[in-house]
């Protein structure tokens, strides 16, 4: 028991050695690799001193700096995933960890807190900064030049000099419009930890072998739509019911519903960690389950609380189906109605995990451990429901 959660967080360290840009063999192409490769090598180097003439605004990393002149990106990071990856789980595991094995406490930080200034121990280290995560300067700052993706019209160029700009105007770019600017974090290399053949984390490799890569979706288009900044996904009830497209049929010996990955980029869902629950359950006159009378099924990664083994694997990749069948196994059928529901459990695999680290003694980051139980319980939702009268 005790050397589960050691096993956990093993695997995310050996997701670690980035994997080498691939793919293109254009001069642009070559260029955008490697800019890409430069901005994500890990671990991010210090900011060092900021330039002469940055004033006290330009040269902070805090998010709600950069909020002062970028609102509207503000607004919609700190409600953001992105902006709770250093959330209480994590704390707590990073807690336990600083204690037992430091280095593989420093690994976490590579896509959980990258910049030097979030991390113990590294010049400028700013402790304030830390627990908010993937702040903007993860992504834009780096020796403190901002970058950027291009204008909306694809140009690259600004018309005003830079030096007589705020932080010195931006570099644009378009790495910042492709999928491979996610992939550092959302992708283990091809050597990184894999369970029956299947890396832990493929979700580049998942999308690039979809028909969402072929047709040039990026993550962006997808995450960020509009350019907006809240990377919504199996969190976000609205986005799951826009991906998922269900129909029931009825027939002489049951009911079958049908499922099926019509809107995410990747397997649904892609990691681990959650798992759609469809079910179907008998109600009475009175509106009661009637007892026995519950079938589920799960579409999901579902993998061994120590990651050693994995139990099944029934996600939907993109265009995939699951059919759920209901048969009546009396005839005439029963009366009284049929509840169908799909319900996902963004957090499922946490909820399991947390609460036999909680068991096993936990440790000292036990407060922050009991927190993001709760938290994942809290976290499921239902996103179809339909009775069908059997009378
Ligand atoms: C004092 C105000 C100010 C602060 C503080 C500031 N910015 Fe900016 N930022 C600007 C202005 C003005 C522009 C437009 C520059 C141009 O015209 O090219 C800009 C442009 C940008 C762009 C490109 C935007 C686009 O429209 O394509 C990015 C990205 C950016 N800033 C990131 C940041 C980040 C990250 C921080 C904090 C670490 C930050 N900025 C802090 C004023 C500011
Ligand atoms: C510096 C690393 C890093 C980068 C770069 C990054 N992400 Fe993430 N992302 C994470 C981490 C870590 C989490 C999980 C945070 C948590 O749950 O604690 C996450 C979570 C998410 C989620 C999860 C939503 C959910 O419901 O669970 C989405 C969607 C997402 N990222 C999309 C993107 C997209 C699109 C990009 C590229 C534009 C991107 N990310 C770039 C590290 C990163
Ligand atoms: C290669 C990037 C990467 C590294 C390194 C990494 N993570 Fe993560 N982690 C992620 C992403 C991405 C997610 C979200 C998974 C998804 O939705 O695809 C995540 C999710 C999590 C979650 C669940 C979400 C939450 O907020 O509770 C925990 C806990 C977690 N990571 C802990 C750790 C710990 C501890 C380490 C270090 C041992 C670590 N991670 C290292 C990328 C990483
Ligand atoms: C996980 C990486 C990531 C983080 C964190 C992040 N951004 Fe961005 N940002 C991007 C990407 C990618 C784009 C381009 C998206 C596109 O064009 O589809 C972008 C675009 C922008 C733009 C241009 C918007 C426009 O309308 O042209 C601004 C300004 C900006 N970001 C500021 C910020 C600020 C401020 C923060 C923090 C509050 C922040 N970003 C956090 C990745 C990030
Ligand atoms: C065609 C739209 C689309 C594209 C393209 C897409 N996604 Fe998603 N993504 C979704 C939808 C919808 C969900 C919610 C359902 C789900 O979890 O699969 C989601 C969920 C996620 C999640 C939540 C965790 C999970 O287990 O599902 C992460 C992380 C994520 N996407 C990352 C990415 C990254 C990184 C890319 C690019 C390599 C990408 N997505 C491309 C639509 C898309």
């Amino acid at each position: 028991m005790r050397d589960r959660p050691a096993r956990i967080l093993l695997l995310a360290g050996l997701g670690l050695t980035l994997a080498g840009a691939g793919g293109g063999c254009t001069r642009t192409e070559r260029a955008l690799q490697q800019f890409l490769e430069r901005h994500w090598r890990a671990p991010i180097a210090p900011q060092g001193p900021p330039p002469v003439g940055f004033g006290p605004l330009e040269s902070s990393l805090q998010p709600d700096r950069c909020g002062i002149c970028h609102p509207a990106q503000l607004a919609d990071w700190k409600e953001s995933i992105h902006a709770a990856s250093m959330g209480p789980g994590v704390a707590g595991q990073l807690e336990e960890l600083h204690r037992t094995d430091p280095a593989q406490a420093r690994t976490c930080y590579v896509c959980h807190a990258p910049l030097a200034e979030q991390r113990p121990g590294t010049p400028g280290y700013d402790p304030t900064l830390t627990g908010k995560g993937i702040v903007c300067g993860s992504c834009h700052v780096r020796k403190w030049q901002r970058f950027g993706p291009p204008w909306r019209d694809g140009t690259l160029r600004s018309s005003t000099p830079r030096a007589r700009l705020p932080h010195n105007g931006v570099t644009r770019t378009p790495a910042f419009l492709r999928s491979e600017f996610c992939k550092d974090c959302h992708q283990f290399p091809a050597s990184g930890y894999a369970l029956n053949g299947k890396l832990l984390q493929n979700t580049y490799e998942e999308w690039k072998a979809g028909p969402a890569a072929t047709s040039n979706v990026a993550c962006q288009a997808c995450h960020m739509p509009d350019r907006r900044h809240q990377w919504r996904g199996i969190h976000d009830p609205d986005m799951v019911r826009g991906a998922l497209t269900v129909s029931v049929n009825r027939d002489d010996t049951g009911v079958t519903l049908t499922v099926t990955n019509t809107g995410a980029g990747h397997q649904l869902p892609t990691y681990v960690t959650p798992r759609v629950v469809v079910s179907g359950e008998l109600l009475d006159a009175e509106g009661h389950v009637v007892a026995g009378s519950r079938r589920e099924s799960v579409i999901g990664r579902a993998v061994t609380l120590d990651l050693e083994r994995e139990l099944f694997d029934t996600r939907l990749p993109p265009g995939g189906s699951a059919v759920f069948r209901y048969a009546h196994e009396r005839t005439p059928a029963p009366a009284g109605t049929l509840r169908l529901r799909v319900v996902v459990e963004p957090d499922h695999f946490y909820t399991d995990f947390f609460e036999t680290l909680l068991q096993s003694g936990g440790g000292s980051g036990l407060r922050g451990i009991r927190e993001a139980l709760e938290a994942s319980r809290r976290s499921s939702f239902t996103v179809f429901e339909h009775s069908v009268s059997l009378d």
